[in-house]
């Protein structure tokens, strides 16, 4: 999430991934560790503020706000004006970036649209609200994102005179894919058409899938190096039932707190387990995705595994611990923070200007309230160890949001988004879902369907949104192929 990212999709809750823009700083968000609050960038030529309501289904509720937006007409057909495209944000900030990169600005070469990019809100610069206390984010729900989305295609029908029969063709990858194919089921009179890149349609509140499918890439890259993870694990658990084990555990994987004093907390433990895991799962979602961080580090599963499969650094444990020291490195953080209590500090703040408000706290609320996807160690057989269950998720939305929000408050929400949204059964048309067989989030999402209005392309090989990105020489001929026959998809429902 360098500055902004639209890809993102947590590895975890608070952990919000490595996400970043195609272009800028690579960022690794772990647990009780959100990183640097970004700097107040210089605002963009494409920058721009709409006047949004608070919320949308009450009338009476007169409450507004100002929402960020990004627009470029370099391409746009002034005497047509019949064409628009919309980038959906979601739980990141926006970014400028988008607006003169990606397959979607390549496709507008062709189809001639105005290209806006419509911030979500309570994240970047989108504040609703004065702060982000748990009774403030009630107006935090994907319904009243959509809504926004509505109210902004309105207005911008007028504001840029678009011709009255305008084609919105929306874009969005990982959350933004699913609101994407939602718009398009929820106003079809405003969205004609839309690409659903990575996007997870089914609401899941336990989702071990996620490391079955991070477990599944690291296999094909080797079986040792899966097995390497394994054994290293196991070398762990033994480590700490001891106390000289638990001393060596503190200097190999550069503990910020003594392991010792915690080895009765097992939220602690829990957490440890949970870090050490998103190492692998970070660089999975992220494999190869073209991202100028992500290439500068070369931070892939082949690297991931020269490491695991390296005798020369001593037992596997010694191996998993090299694998520590890089990502920390490359987040330039000194030791690893996996203290239950501090992340709960940075999660329980309230304020804009807190490190946890750049996503964090909001992302986990919208999973403690609409989608659960907690990427739980309950599949079996496991690498990562069995230490990070579903009860260890749900208490981390009761202690940072309230006690309310306890298992059957999961349960039930979890199940009202899939009834309002209708999960896989989804039925649209004029939407291209789009996945990468190595992304772990495709397991929820649609990635065959004998439904020719809209198609889904599963690309063999690819992580998390990996075709909106830049195309590079080294993309794969299925990661090729792909952009080509989205950008036909699109010609199919324009149809100028
Ligand atoms: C994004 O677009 C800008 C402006 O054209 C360009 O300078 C930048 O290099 C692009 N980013 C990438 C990753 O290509
Ligand atoms: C813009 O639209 C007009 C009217 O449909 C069309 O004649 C013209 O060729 C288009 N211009 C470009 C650059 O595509
Ligand atoms: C990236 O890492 C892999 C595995 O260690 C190595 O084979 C490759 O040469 C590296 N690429 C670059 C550009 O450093
Ligand atoms: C880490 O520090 C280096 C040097 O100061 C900087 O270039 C880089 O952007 C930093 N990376 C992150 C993730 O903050
Ligand atoms: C929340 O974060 C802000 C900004 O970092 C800080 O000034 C404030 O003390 C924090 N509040 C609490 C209650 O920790
Ligand atoms: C969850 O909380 C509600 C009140 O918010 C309560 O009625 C219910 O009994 C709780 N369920 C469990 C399983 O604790």
């Amino acid at each position: 999430m360098g500055r902004p990212h639209f890809c993102i999709l947590l590895v975890v809750v608070f952990l919000i991934g490595i996400l970043d823009s195609p272009v800028d700083g690579y960022r690794y968000f772990r647990h009780g560790r959100l990183g640097k609050k970004l700097e107040d960038s210089k605002p963009s030529k494409f920058e721009r503020w709409f006047t949004q309501h608070l919320d949308h289904f009450n009338p009476n509720d007169e409450r507004e706000w100002q929402q960020r937006y990004f627009v470029n007409d370099e391409f746009f057909n002034t005497t047509s004006r019949n064409v628009a495209f919309l980038q959906i944000g979601g739980e990141g900030e926006a970014t400028a970036d988008w607006m003169t990169n990606g397959s979607w600005y390549l496709y507008a070469q062709d189809f001639k649209p105005i290209l806006f990019q419509l911030e979500h809100r309570y994240y970047g610069k989108s504040h609703p609200t004065e702060d982000i206390s748990t009774e403030n984010l009630v107006y935090l729900t994907s319904q009243q994102a959509l809504a926004d989305l509505a109210f902004f295609i309105e207005a911008m029908n007028e504001q840029y005179e678009l011709s009255s029969d305008v084609k919105w063709i929306v874009f969005g990858g990982s959350y933004p894919g699913s609101l994407a194919a939602w718009m398009r089921q929820k106003y079809p009179h405003l969205v004609h058409g839309a690409m659903s890149a990575s996007g997870p349609l089914l609401a899941k509140l336990d989702f071990p899938e996620y490391l079955r499918v991070v477990q599944d890439a690291l296999r094909t890259s080797s079986e040792e190096c899966a097995n390497a993870v394994k054994v290293g694990t196991s070398q762990i658990d033994t480590l700490l039932l001891h106390m000289v084990g638990q001393r060596s555990i503190d200097d190999k994987f550069k503990l910020c707190d003594k392991i010792e004093r915690s080895i009765d907390n097992p939220l602690d433990v829990s957490n440890f387990y949970l870090s050490l895991s998103d190492n692998f799962a970070g660089v999975v979602q992220y494999n190869h995705d073209n991202r100028a961080s992500t290439v500068k580090l070369n931070l892939t599963v082949e690297k991931l595994c020269s490491i695991m499969t390296d005798k020369s650094l001593g037992n596997e444990i010694n191996r998993l611990a090299a694998v520590n020291s890089l990502l920390l490195q490359t987040s330039n953080e000194t030791c690893l923070d996996y203290k239950y209590d501090n992340m709960l500090d940075e999660l329980r703040n309230t304020s804009w200007d807190a490190e946890a408000s750049e996503g964090g706290r909001q992302w986990t609320y919208q999973t403690c309230t609409e989608f659960g996807f907690y990427q739980t160690s309950t599949y079996k057989p496991q690498i990562f160890g069995d230490k990070f269950d579903l009860d260890f998720f749900v208490k981390q939305c009761q202690d940072i949001f309230g006690p309310e929000f306890n298992k059957t408050f999961l349960d039930n929400a979890v199940e009202r988004t899939n009834v309002l949204y209708g999960g896989l059964d989804i039925e649209v048309n004029n939407v291209v879902f789009v996945h990468g067989s190595l992304d772990p989030w495709h397991v929820l999402g649609i990635t065959q369907t004998e439904n020719t209005g809209a198609p889904a392309i599963l690309i063999k090989g690819a992580a998390h949104c990996s075709n909106m990105y830049n195309p590079s020489d080294n993309d794969t001929p299925q990661l090729k192929a792909a952009r080509v026959q989205i950008k036909d998809f699109i010609a199919s429902w324009i149809d100028l």
